[in-house]
């Protein structure tokens, strides 16, 4: 019993010495191999080094120590023997082009190896035991990584190693085929592909063959490496032999198939038909179905949602309001887009200016390299949309050389964009009252723009089979092009915004001065209130002051242009009046024609106001000016509001239209 219990002892505590000299597996079923770590060996018989991931390293060691160096007959010196060892193994790797970092058959004094690393040092060593000659390893490494700390040829090659993974001789994976007359043939030892190696060293001539080979062709006549090298210092007189075997980052499977040994001979040839089957090779389907099939949905979703994102991005961005109505104004109708484009995505550099219905930019239509200008009109309720582009359209029909162009509109939701040619020379506000610059326009071209302007709207008012009332004549809206010819723009707008019925609209106080009185009470646009305002922008226009002004000097009250020219006729001198900066370069008669007609055309009785037809022939000297007196009771002062100011903006309008008998329409038809 207690020998027993000896005996146990034993064979735990001390390592079993072998007294064969020569073992073979086909498979490992039963066989017994001390195996540490990852390793292990399958029901079939497969050994498994290493299976998994992230830096595993395994071993396995056939169980006992072999005797490789024996008492020479004459001498007490132990002399190595010969061995000579084949096994046939696969890695299976997740990657077709990735894998290790690899497996080495080892020959080593002890089998305890958990203070090795894995990775590059292959299971076998450590930072500090690497190199070191009294580690008493030799192995042949099958290396998979090309580590250039250890000095590695490439990524696919077959090592011999003395102590360190630092290989003496090393080659690129392959083999010279007997059938091809010896030509040199790759393999790539990640393929899958079962493959086998014989390791045979000659202890007399210390020479050491490595031979690899695809499975199931005859060990080839050429090895793949061949050295001379003294294996008697490596190598202890008793030693383990095994596999070692360590992983990187990369997903693979080593493998041993079957493995035969011997000293003092050639290992026995191992059986292709008994050797266990490797577990479904799937690396192919796998990555199908592990790595491209979900990266493929990946990246098609990905893709799919790229796509939907740019085009609903796209939508939004360019997207435009269109109705059934606006079919046949098709042709006007410009895309967004293209609008867009123009004007460099509605720029801030592009912006030509901003009034009270909105911003105004430039742009150029790359098609016809056409100069424009886009007015970008907020616009939210739908009411008067169509009539408003129905007339505009229209207009755009009509061609006069004192109307600016429209050459179409675009429409989105809370947004209307008006594209005009562009006229050059801007507007003739900014020329009238640019104090700055001093460039004060010569008083030939007011009196064209001025003629020129008439002629606009008097073919607005009577040119075709319906009247088209402007609504916000002023002096922004008259632009000037290149020949300085007056243009009249922006018609019909003012119907968009009401401003009778919200006459204090930042727009409206732009225009106030302009706005004939029976507005604030009717809220209807007639020619005749066209006319009132043509009245002031020509007082404007020759004095060079604006229809109201704030007078500082006489404790901000407000100051009608109308009634300071009434002023100065009152006082016989009417030509008084005119602008300063002309310097007096002017011809007397037109001036006094112009305010004449002005203070006509601006009477606060739409009765007593000439229709534009009148006007023209007027300023052309046609026909002559009716008499007038500055104390004409026509001309009703609008003195009134100075003592009240600005709150009582509609006020003198209502007291001065108590005087006109006559309702709007009926002068209307009674002026034409
Ligand atoms: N067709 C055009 N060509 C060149 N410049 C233009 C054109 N249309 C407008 N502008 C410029 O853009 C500015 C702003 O115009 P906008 O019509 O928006 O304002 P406004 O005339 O002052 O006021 P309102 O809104 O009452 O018309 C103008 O003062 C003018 O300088
Ligand atoms: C080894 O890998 C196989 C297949 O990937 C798996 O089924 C098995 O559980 C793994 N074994 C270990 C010990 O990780
Ligand atoms: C005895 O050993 C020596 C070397 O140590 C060797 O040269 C010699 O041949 C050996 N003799 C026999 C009989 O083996
Ligand atoms: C291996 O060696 C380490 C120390 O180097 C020791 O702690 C461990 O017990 C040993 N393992 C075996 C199985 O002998
Ligand atoms: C080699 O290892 C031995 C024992 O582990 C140690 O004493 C020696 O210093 C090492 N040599 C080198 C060069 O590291
Ligand atoms: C074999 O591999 C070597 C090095 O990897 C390469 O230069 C050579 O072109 C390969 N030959 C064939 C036939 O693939
Ligand atoms: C090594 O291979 C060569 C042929 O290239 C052969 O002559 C020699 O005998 C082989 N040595 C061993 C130990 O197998
Ligand atoms: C191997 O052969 C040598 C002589 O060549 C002999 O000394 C030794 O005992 C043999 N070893 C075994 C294990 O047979
Ligand atoms: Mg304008």
């Amino acid at each position: 019993m207690l020998l027993l219990v000896l005996l146990l002892f034993c064979t735990r505590s001390l390592p079993v010495r072998s007294s064969s000299d020569q073992f073979v597996y086909n498979g490992f079923t039963g066989a017994n191999l001390a195996v540490d770590d990852s390793s292990f060996v399958t029901s079939d018989g497969l050994l498994v080094l290493t299976n998994g991931t992230n830096r595993l390293k395994g071993h396995a060691t056939y169980p006992s120590l072999l005797h490789f160096r024996n008492k020479s007959p004459n001498s007490s010196i132990h002399v190595l023997s010969s061995f000579s060892t084949t096994f046939v193994f696969a890695i299976l790797s997740e990657y077709t082009d990735l894998s290790g970092y690899g497996i080495a058959l080892f020959i080593a004094a002890a089998k305890n190896f958990s203070t090795t690393l894995s990775y590059e040092y292959m299971g076998l060593f450590n930072i500090e035991s690497n190199g070191n000659a009294s580690n008493h390893i030799f192995a042949v490494e099958l290396d998979t990584i090309r580590n250039v700390n250890m000095g590695d040829i490439d990524s696919n090659h077959v090592g011999i190693d003395i102590n360190g993974l630092k290989s003496v001789k090393a080659a690129s994976a392959g083999y010279y085929d007997d059938k091809g007359n010896g030509v040199f043939r790759n393999l790539t030892m990640i393929s899958g592909e079962v493959m086998q190696v014989w390791v045979d060293y000659d202890a007399k001539r210390a020479e050491l063959n490595v031979t690899l080979a695809p499975a199931q062709v005859p060990k080839p006549k050429k090895p793949l490496l061949s050295h001379q090298v003294d294996l008697s210092t490596v190598i202890t007189e008793w030693a383990y032999v095994g596999f070692s075997s360590s992983l990187g980052d990369m997903s693979s499977r080593h493998c041993i198939l079957g493995w035969s040994f011997a000293l003092n001979g050639s290992a026995t040839p191992l059986s292709y038909t008994k050797l266990p089957k490797l577990p479904k090779a799937r690396p192919s389907s796998h990555m199908v179905l592990s790595v491209v099939l979900p990266l493929a949905i990946v990246m098609f979703i990905l893709t799919v949602v790229g796509a939907v994102f740019f085009l609903v991005r796209r939508r939004i961005k360019y997207a435009e309001l269109q109705e059934s109505w606006e079919d046949e104004f098709r042709p006007h109708r410009f895309s967004y887009k293209v609008l867009f484009h123009a004007t460099n995505g509605f720029s801030d550099d592009k912006l030509l200016g901003a009034g009270g219905f909105g911003r105004v930019y430039k742009g150029t239509l790359p098609a016809h390299k056409l100069e424009i200008a886009v007015k970008k009109v907020s616009h939210d309720s739908r009411q008067g949309i169509k009539e408003f582009i129905a007339e505009i359209t229209s207009i755009g029909r009509l061609e006069h050389k004192n109307l600016v162009r429209l050459l179409g509109y675009c429409r989105r939701k809370h947004e209307l964009l008006l594209v005009y040619e562009y006229l050059s020379n801007g507007s003739l506000d900014k020329h009238l009252h640019n104090h700055e610059m001093d460039r004060t326009l010569v008083w030939d071209t007011r009196f064209h723009i001025i003629k020129g302007v008439s002629l606009g709207l008097s073919y607005l008012h009577d040119n075709c089979e319906k009247v088209v009332i402007h609504r916000d004549i002023k002096a922004s809206n008259v632009l000037l092009d290149a020949e300085m010819n007056g243009r009249l723009g922006d018609f019909g707008l003012a119907r968009l915004y009401d401003h009778g019925t919200d006459p204090l609209t930042t727009h409206v106080v732009g225009t106030i001065g302009y706005l004939a009185p029976e507005l604030a009470r009717t809220s209807k646009s007639t020619p005749l209130t066209d006319v009132f305002s043509f009245g002031m922008f020509l007082l404007e226009v020759a004095c060079g002051r604006r229809p109201v002004l704030l007078d500082d000097t006489q404790d901000s009250h407000v100051c009608w242009l109308v009634d300071w020219v009434l002023e100065h006729w009152g006082k016989g001198d009417l030509i008084g009046s005119m602008d300063k900066r002309l310097g007096g370069n002017y011809d007397i008669d037109q001036a006094s024609l112009v305010l004449k007609v002005g203070l006509l055309c601006s009477r606060p009785s739409p009765c007593s106001r000439p229709v534009m037809r009148q006007v023209v022939q007027y300023l052309e000297g046609s026909m002559p000016l009716p008499d007038m007196s500055p104390t004409s009771p026509n001309f009703g002062t609008l003195a009134l509001l100075q003592s009240d100011g600005f709150e009582a903006y509609d006020m003198p309008f209502s007291v001065s239209s108590k005087t006109s008998c006559i309702l709007e329409s009926d002068c209307l038809s009674g002026g034409r």
